[in-house]
């Protein structure tokens, strides 16, 4: 019989912890069933991809653009990146700068690939991405967490990631707006971090997937707020903004040396991106105002319809998120923890919400809701919500 041997990295992966689904695994389970499941857990954006960026990717198609292409991305694409790098920055961005990924999931393991090997140390505020995990697992990295306090309503701890950088540390990675707590750092705390780290000579990392998904105030990036450009890396792509989850589109934007290992490691690992899709992403990037505000608008509306509809639940609270796609919900008065609360509300009602414990440590009493969902669906999930909370959240018999 043959002895399958993997590697550290396989290894690592396969080992990693499979509890982060389990509650939503359970949910998909039931539906397949034909119980009628509402699902609260999803970060996929519940819109079409817009019309015109599909018609635009046919017409690419249609004129044969499926060929390989450049590494570091097609030369339409970097540029329309860096103008909107340089619109709203002091800094100005040329396409040199930025390398286009499959995704940003892709962009960030990329990233992390060059800047560290097994064993290094990264610093990553916590309630973070769940997807960092199997990155920074694969990687072998070691993870120093700093807690962004719920009590404090997850707001950005400067002084504590500070405190938590130490000689060892060779990266810190924060993600603003926030998946899931939705937080923005201020350009303040993004100056005075990139500053601190570039005295240390650390590299610090930016994921702003939710950047267009704004309500209370407009996203600010590291690279905009940083003094100086060259410890600093911002990651960003165009799931969520432009609801093209599958078209794996994401780069990274970061200075000369990095930009050329990131080069030769997309064109050892990806060898491009297809051509019609980067055209298109570089479309859409040009004429999108129209409809990411339109979905901007979508999902204000359905945060002020949950923000509304649980802080009217006893026992129940949460923040207004100033961004992003998720409202995370505090459940401590009523549940012995976010998870407890997550699988007793999915048996008793059927509807599926996210615990908090895999983001981190400090969002263990929380559940997490998508904003994904169309306002009759949410208010059919709140309904259910309520009606489990007012039972005193009994499980189902
Ligand atoms: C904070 C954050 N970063 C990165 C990603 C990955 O995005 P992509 O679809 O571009 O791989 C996500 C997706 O949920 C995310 O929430």
């Amino acid at each position: 019989m043959y002895n399958p041997r993997f590697s550290k990295q396989s290894q690592a992966l396969h080992s990693a912890d499979a509890d982060v689904w389990a509650v939503s695994d359970r949910a998909h389970a039931l539906a397949n069933k034909g119980e009628d499941v509402i699902f609260l857990c999803v970060g996929d954006p519940n819109f079409d991809t817009p019309e015109p960026i599909l018609d635009f990717a046919r017409a690419r198609l249609g004129v044969g653009r499926t060929h390989y292409s450049p590494a570091a991305g097609e030369a339409m694409l970097r540029r329309a990146i860096a103008d909107i790098e340089s619109k709203v920055s002091p800094h100005p961005c040329s396409p040199d700068d930025v390398v286009v990924f499959p995704g940003g999931t892709n962009a960030i393991y990329a990233v992390l690939s060059c800047l560290l090997n097994p064993g290094e140390q990264i610093v990553i505020p916590e309630p973070m991405y769940i997807g960092y995990v199997p990155i920074t697992d694969a990687l072998q990295l070691d993870v120093r967490k700093v807690a962004c306090r719920p009590e404090k309503g997850f707001e950005f701890d400067i002084e504590s990631i500070k405190q938590t950088i130490s000689e060892e540390t060779r990266v810190v990675m924060i993600n603003t707006p926030v998946n899931p707590t939705g937080v923005m750092a201020t350009p303040e705390q993004l100056r005075d971090l990139a500053a601190y780290c570039r005295e240390r000579d650390i590299w610090l990392i930016s994921d702003e997937m939710y950047s267009m998904i704004t309500f209370a105030r407009r996203h600010t990036s590291l690279r905009t707020a940083a003094e100086h450009l060259d410890n600093v890396i911002v990651i960003d792509g165009l799931s969520k903004s432009h609801a093209m989850s599958g078209w794996r589109l994401g780069w990274a934007v970061a200075q000369g040396p990095l930009v050329e290992r990131l080069i030769e490691f997309a064109g050892a690992t990806i060898f491009g991106v297809p051509q019609f899709i980067q055209e298109a992403a570089a479309f859409a990037l040009e004429f999108d105002t129209y409809f990411v505000k339109q979905m901007r608008e979508a999902y204000e509306k359905r945060r002020d319809l949950i923000v509304e509809r649980i802080q009217r639940i006893p026992g129940l609270s949460c923040e207004s998120p100033d961004a992003g796609m998720f409202v995370m919900v505090d459940v401590s008065a009523v549940a012995a923890n976010g998870e407890a609360f997550a699988e007793a509300l999915l048996d008793a009602e059927l509807v599926s919400v996210l615990p908090g414990k895999p983001f981190g440590p400090s969002a263990v009493n929380h559940v997490r809701l998508t904003l994904a969902a169309d306002e009759a669906e949410l208010s059919r999930a709140l309904d259910r919500i309520e009606h489990f909370v007012l039972g005193g959240c009994r499980k189902a018999v």
